[in-house]
């Protein structure tokens, strides 16, 4: 499949050639001018980041109904378990400021700007863009040209990052829910690692992306993200503070430089790293509580099988080969936090990546080739529309028949399904 079939060429649109005037006129005015006094001035010291505190929570749940919601914590926490809950889910709220280490460049200032449907922690349908360059088959994630990821903000608007000429991939990828995954983060590699096939069933192998993982520094089974790219939810936690909102850590302790301008991010990244600061008491930074925030944030609650259609529809799913990759349940291994430990994980997903065919994004990111991608755990499905990794389909017919390549099969079976079949279908998608 050529590239060019799975993805769009990037327009050059004006913008863009103004932007490359700029750079190449700083990169000039660098080489002539600057570049000798940069390197004998000494740059102006960096200020500490002021970063916002929060008082302790008090040691309570907060009021709930009768039926778990989405954006629960997990069932079973200790009072000291959901405090900490409480305290992460304050710094996944916090809008990030400039003196606290915002930017320079970067693409929102808060983690619940972009996950927040229909509760704190959720989807949503704003999309990040990412691009790269694909030569004879070889993808180039134009790292020292600001790629893969594209900043689409900055604190100032000289530091302005834009998609490159030299960019001939450009995907956009929407934002996940965050719901069960500190479930999903306790399932052992080994239950991952079962469900590769030596030989394709239906068509179907699927492979484990393998992260070296920051965090830990050992080399882990990725299970997050639409590319299967991080394993842990500390390292995502990392991530998406550097990548998403400028702020580096101890994980993640280097800037992003705009396009990779490495002059440009020096003259205006003004707070010294890591510029999330550990809190010398606890040794913890935002990034672990974030991350704690994730880990303890309950699953998508399931909605009561009392629609006959809903229960009809679970064998339409298993019928049509949709659970061959959507696997229905996982479980956790054995876990020192006991609400995680041995768990039912039903997240309809094998974490495993899968060739997709035209439905591939065209990036190579880690294991992930240009055409794979992470089987999407359907749980909680109702609220997380739009679909897909780029949020193109509005709906879950249109994003079951955007399924190629490994899923072909199915996606030809479901085509042959009958009406009331797929009504089925889709109410127990609905219900999961
Ligand atoms: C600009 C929007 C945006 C912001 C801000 C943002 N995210 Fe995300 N998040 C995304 C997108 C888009 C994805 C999917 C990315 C991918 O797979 O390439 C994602 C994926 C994730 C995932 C993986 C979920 C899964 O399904 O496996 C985690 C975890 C995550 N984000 C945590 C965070 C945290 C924590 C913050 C704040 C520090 C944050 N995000 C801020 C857009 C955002
Ligand atoms: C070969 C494995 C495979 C099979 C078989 C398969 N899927 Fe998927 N499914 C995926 C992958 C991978 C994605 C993510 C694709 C993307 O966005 O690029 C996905 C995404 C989805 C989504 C969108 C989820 C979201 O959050 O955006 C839905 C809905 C879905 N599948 C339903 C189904 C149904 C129903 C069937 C059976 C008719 C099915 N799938 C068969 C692998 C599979």
């Amino acid at each position: 499949m050529p590239v060019n079939e799975i993805t769009h060429l990037r327009d050059s649109s004006q913008p863009n050639l103004v932007m490359k005037a700029i750079r190449i006129t700083s990169y000039l005015a660098l080489a002539t001018t600057c570049s000798i006094a940069l390197h004998v001035m000494a740059q102006p010291p960096k200020h500490p980041s002021h970063r916002p505190q929060h008082p302790p929570h008090p040691h309570s749940p907060p009021p709930n109904g009768m039926r778990p919601q989405f954006g629960d914590a997990l069932p079973g926490l200790t009072k000291a378990q959901m405090a900490t809950f409480l305290d992460g889910k304050d710094d996944f709220e916090d809008t990030e400021t400039e003196a606290g280490g915002l930017g320079p460049i970067f693409n929102r200032s808060s983690c619940v700007t972009c996950h927040n449907a229909p509760a704190t922690g959720g989807a949503g349908p704003i999309n990040v863009t990412r691009f790269g360059r694909t030569e004879n088959g070889v993808f180039n994630p134009l790292a020292t040209l600001g790629g893969s990821l594209q900043q689409e903000l900055e604190i100032n608007a000289v530091l302005h990052e834009v998609v490159p000429p030299e960019a001939n991939v450009v995907a956009h990828r929407n934002s996940t829910p965050l719901f069960g995954l500190g479930l999903i983060e306790a399932i052992p590699d080994q239950e991952i690692l079962r469900n590769v096939r030596r030989t394709p069933f239906d068509g179907v192998l699927g492979k484990v992306s393998k992260v070296a993982d920051a965090a830990t520094g050992k080399t882990l089974i990725g299970r997050f993200g639409w590319k299967a790219q991080q394993a842990t939810l500390l390292s995502f936690a990392g991530d998406a503070y550097l990548n998403e909102m400028g702020i580096t850590s101890r994980l993640f302790p280097v800037e992003n430089a705009p396009n990779g301008n490495a002059q440009l991010l020096e003259q205006y990244d003004t707070v010294a790293d890591p510029e999330d600061v550990v809190d010398p008491a606890t040794g913890r930074g935002d990034i672990d509580r974030v991350a704690d925030f994730m880990r303890f944030l309950g699953a998508p609650p399931r909605m009561p099988p009392n629609n006959p259609a809903a229960a009809a529809g679970r064998s339409v799913f298993q019928n049509t080969g949709c659970a061959v990759c959507h696997v229905p349940l996982m479980m956790t291994g054995p876990n020192k936090i006991s609400a995680l430990s041995q768990k039912e994980v039903w997240l309809f997903s094998d974490l495993l990546l899968h060739d997709m065919g035209t439905l591939g994004d065209g990036i190579a990111q880690g294991t992930a080739d240009v055409r794979d991608m992470r089987t999407a755990p359907l749980w909680g499905l109702r609220a997380s529309a739009p679909y897909l990794h780029d949020g193109r389909a509005q709906t879950v017919d249109e994003a079951i028949k955007a399924h190629d390549g490994e899923a072909k099969a199915s996606k030809d079976r479901y085509l042959r399904l009958s009406k009331q079949q797929v009504q089925q279908l889709i109410d127990f998608l609905m219900s999961i």
